[in-house]
């Protein structure tokens, strides 16, 4: 249905689609996430042709809507859009809204398009509002007739970016309503969401984006019960990640302790645990330090706010060994003491080949 050959786009400073190839299937319902500035908005704006890929090609059914010669209206009747921010025309009424863009661009008739738009304005619960003008209601409100008059263009793709993210938390409700309805009619659709519950209960497919691209993909159960790649993982559980690399033996070592502080200070993390997660960075640093070859040492603490649990993870070069077996050192002592779990693992890597975890809470 929609197929997505080495898709790049590139602004001046950033490009936040490197090399995306995908397929879409009919019926395929997609929800699509990933942290801000991931390219989630510029994927569905390079579909519907809202934005020109720097490179590569998509089709939507046997259309190449990437080929010079491709009739952008012809794109517009295929693959509907809903904005954050519903792009509605406010001095036109809720019907007219609706009746528009299929009298002039699919050409039928205005009582046909009255009939139709009439019964997708009961869809969305609207009935009684189709002679208001947008400013008379509410963000809800305009979201669902932005839907219906998405939905009387009748298109085979619809792409919805964060419909929900601009309103009132009251009016969230009866939105993703219509939208949970509309996925189960069978259309193929795209979402861009932070709502996962959401993404959970209506999609097929889930892809997180991040690093240019489609970083991972997988159902539902997938990416937000069992994901594979550590980025994914962090973002469906919402961990803070503070990462602190050691390339030197002469490393700063009290710019780091002040880089924790306030890494924890800026996600409100307990004077208690504040202070234990500084102790096991520098008791850890402590005992690998003199062990480790150059790169040294790589360090990731990574902070559930959920749980209220701290993990440390300290990656070190040198031969594999388990330096928390040194039961005669002080440092292991301590940070025994600290942790309520403190696990070795040897890892394939040549240049870090340990690695330590610590939680702490
Ligand atoms: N017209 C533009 N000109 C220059 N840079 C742009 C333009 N549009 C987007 N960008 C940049 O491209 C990157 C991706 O933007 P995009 O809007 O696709 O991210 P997003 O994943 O949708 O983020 P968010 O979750 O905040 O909506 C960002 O760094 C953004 O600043
Ligand atoms: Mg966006």
């Amino acid at each position: 249905m929609i197929r997505i050959e080495h898709l790049k786009k590139q602004y001046a400073s950033v490009t936040p689609l490197n090399d995306v190839s995908v397929e879409i299937n009919d019926g395929d319902v997609i929800s699509v996430i990933g942290p801000s500035g991931t390219g989630k908005s510029t994927l569905l704006r390079c579909i519907n042709l809202l934005e020109k890929p720097t490179s590569g090609k998509i089709w939507v059914d046997d259309v190449e809507v990437t080929a010079p010669d491709c009739d952008m209206n012809e794109v517009r009747k295929r693959v509907g859009m809903v904005f954050q921010n519903f792009n509605l025309f406010g001095h036109k009424t809720v019907i007219e809204n609706i009746t528009l863009a299929p009298m002039d661009l699919l050409g039928i008739s205005k009582q046909e398009a009255y009939d139709e738009g009439m019964r997708l304005l009961r869809m969305v619960g609207l009935g009684e509002k189709a002679l208001s003008y947008p400013d008379e209601l509410s963000g809800g409100q305009k979201q669902r007739i932005a839907i219906a008059r998405t939905l009387a263009m009748d298109p085979e793709v619809i792409l919805l970016d964060e419909p929900t993210s601009a309103l009132d938390p009251t009016m969230v409700g009866e939105v993703q309503a219509v939208i949970r309805e509309l996925a189960k009619t069978g259309k193929t659709m795209m979402i861009v969401t932070h709502e996962m519950n959401l993404a959970r209960a209506i999609s097929n497919r889930v892809f997180y984006m991040d690093e240019g691209g489609i970083y991972e993909e997988g159902t539902p159960e997938e990416i937000f019960d069992h994901p594979k790649r550590e980025k994914t993982r962090r973002f469906v559980h919402k961990l803070k990640v503070l990462e602190l690399n050691i390339d030197s033996h002469d490393y700063d070592f009290l710019g780091m302790a002040r880089l924790i502080e306030v890494w924890c200070g800026k996600n409100q993390i307990t004077p208690k645990l504040t202070n234990r997660i500084r102790l096991v960075f520098e008791e850890a640093t402590q005992l690998l330090i003199p062990y480790s070859r150059t790169p040294l040492v790589k360090s990731v603490c990574e902070y559930s706010e959920e749980s209220g649990v701290a993990k440390w993870t300290f990656e070190y070069s040198g031969e594999r060994t388990d330096l928390t077996k040194s039961d005669d050192n002080l440092s292991v002592s301590v940070l025994k003491g600290l942790a309520e779990n403190l696990t070795y693992e040897c890892v394939e890597d040549e240049n870090l080949p340990n690695r330590i975890n610590i939680e702490i809470r």
